[in-house]
């Protein structure tokens, strides 16, 4: 029951999901978490206090989120064998099998964490992932530019730790730019959950087997991994990139589109969902804006906001529904903050976690919500009868 409508169990479990966590509505671009609006959520709320809603199911109350907050703070360091576990990695790795790996192997620090649903070992399991993910990705980093590894300081928040533990240098303090925090932040809770999309439906399926946390969230970090999916941020930047080569012209790279010329997908627009402008890509382009500004203005913005308003007055994109969505302004975002372009599709996933995790648990609680074997239309050969090879 969804308070929208009663669904048949045998139909949730062949053709849908029901949850209570995320609603969108794609052809009016509403999206909201526990049924508050992102728009409001992204103004007026924090990254920790989003992932409580999403993961609990209520707005904290102020004890509830310093509370929450302290419990994470006290878990972000990494156990020191799995500090080692980076040395093993070659340095030009992509971060993400890295993320996914280092997330896979908690469970070997945690052996607690293997019983299947204890609501003790869930909550801690809980805070230890949305603690140690943030660590795990700025090491990822550390480890590409052959730099030191900073240890976090609970002193800071979430964000602020990770941008220090990124940035920073054992040599020399490191001061949080307030503006690159508030828009990361806000990043984090635009990103932080989207219904049963492909990653999420990962964590679900291979947590509908009684997997652990820890093993449910490393798949959905390489479903993430993608280019169609999390990983369109970053190729969202190397069009852009690709573009600014060619001397800015948006309209040949147009042509190339249209013309499906190797593939080329305008990336960044579109969506399974919204058929209209994604409500997100609407609050980060006014954020790249803020921000750019303050950070350093940034010529590959004015290429996208011609190739956005391009393509919105072409009949090709209006006419496949195709509009900027999450990714579209996101990387613009990420690259003037500093990150590397492999680093873009790592801040999706620390963004994702709490949703990641709140799917889990509501499907571990409730079956109704839980994805069946999904079933299958054979449409192979009949029965054949065998033939040994001498006679083929
Ligand atoms: C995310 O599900 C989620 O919620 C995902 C996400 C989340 O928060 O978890 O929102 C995050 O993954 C956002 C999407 C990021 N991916 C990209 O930006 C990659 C580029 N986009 C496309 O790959 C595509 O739009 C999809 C995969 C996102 C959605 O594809 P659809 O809606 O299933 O559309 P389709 O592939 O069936 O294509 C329909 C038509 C086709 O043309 P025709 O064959 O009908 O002539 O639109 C065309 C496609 O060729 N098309 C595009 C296009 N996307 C679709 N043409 C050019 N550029 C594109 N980006």
């Amino acid at each position: 029951k969804t308070g929208l409508v009663t669904l048949d169990p045998g139909f949730v479990n062949t053709a849908a999901c029901s949850s209570q966590i995320t609603y969108i509505d794609g052809d009016a671009g509403i999206l909201r978490y526990r049924g508050y609006p992102i728009e409001q959520l992204a103004e007026q709320s924090n990254f920790i206090e989003v992932s409580y809603l999403l993961i609990y199911g209520e707005l904290p109350t102020r004890t509830q989120l310093d509370d929450f907050a302290q419990k994470i703070s006290r878990h972000t360091l990494l156990h020191e064998d799995l500090k080692r576990f980076f040395d093993g990695f070659p340095r030009d790795a992509h971060p993400m099998p890295v993320l996914s790996s280092a997330v896979s192997a908690l469970s070997t620090f945690y052996q607690d964490s293997l019983t299947p649903f204890d609501d003790s070992q869930v909550d801690l399991s809980t805070i230890r992932l949305l603690a140690k993910l943030p660590t795990i990705a700025a090491y990822a980093y550390k480890k590409s530019v052959g730099q030191p590894f900073l240890y976090p300081d609970n002193s800071l928040g979430l964000v602020e730790n990770f941008l220090r533990m990124t940035f920073g240098f054992p040599a020399e303090p490191y001061h949080v730019d307030p503006v690159m925090a508030k828009a990361l932040d806000q990043l984090f809770i635009l990103h932080a959950d989207h219904e049963q999309n492909c990653s999420t439906s990962t964590v679900r399926l291979v947590g509908s087997s009684q997997a652990n946390l820890f093993a449910s969230i490393s798949a959905g970090i390489n479903a993430l991994f993608g280019p169609l999916h999390g990983g369109a941020n970053q190729a969202v930047l190397e069009m852009l990139e690709g573009i600014e080569r060619d001397g800015g012209d948006v309209d040949t790279f147009v042509r190339k589109v249209k013309n499906r010329e190797a593939g080329v997908k305008l990336m960044g627009f579109g969506h399974r969902v919204y058929k209209n402008y994604d409500p997100r890509a609407a609050i980060i382009k006014k954020t790249a804006d803020e921000v750019l500004g303050k950070l350093g203005d940034d010529q590959l913005l004015e290429i996208a906001k011609r190739l956005e308003e391009r393509a919105l007055g072409d009949d090709y994109f209006i006419e496949r529904k195709l509009y900027p969505n999450v990714d579209f302004y996101t990387g613009l975002i990420y690259r003037a903050m500093g990150f590397p372009t492999r680093m873009f599709t790592v801040l999706f996933a620390i963004g994702r976690l709490p949703g990641w995790i709140a799917h889990w648990r509501e499907m571990m609680k409730d079956p109704a919500t839980k994805i069946g074997r999904p079933r299958q239309v054979y449409v192979g050969p009949g029965e054949r009868t065998y033939v040994p090879v001498t006679e083929r």
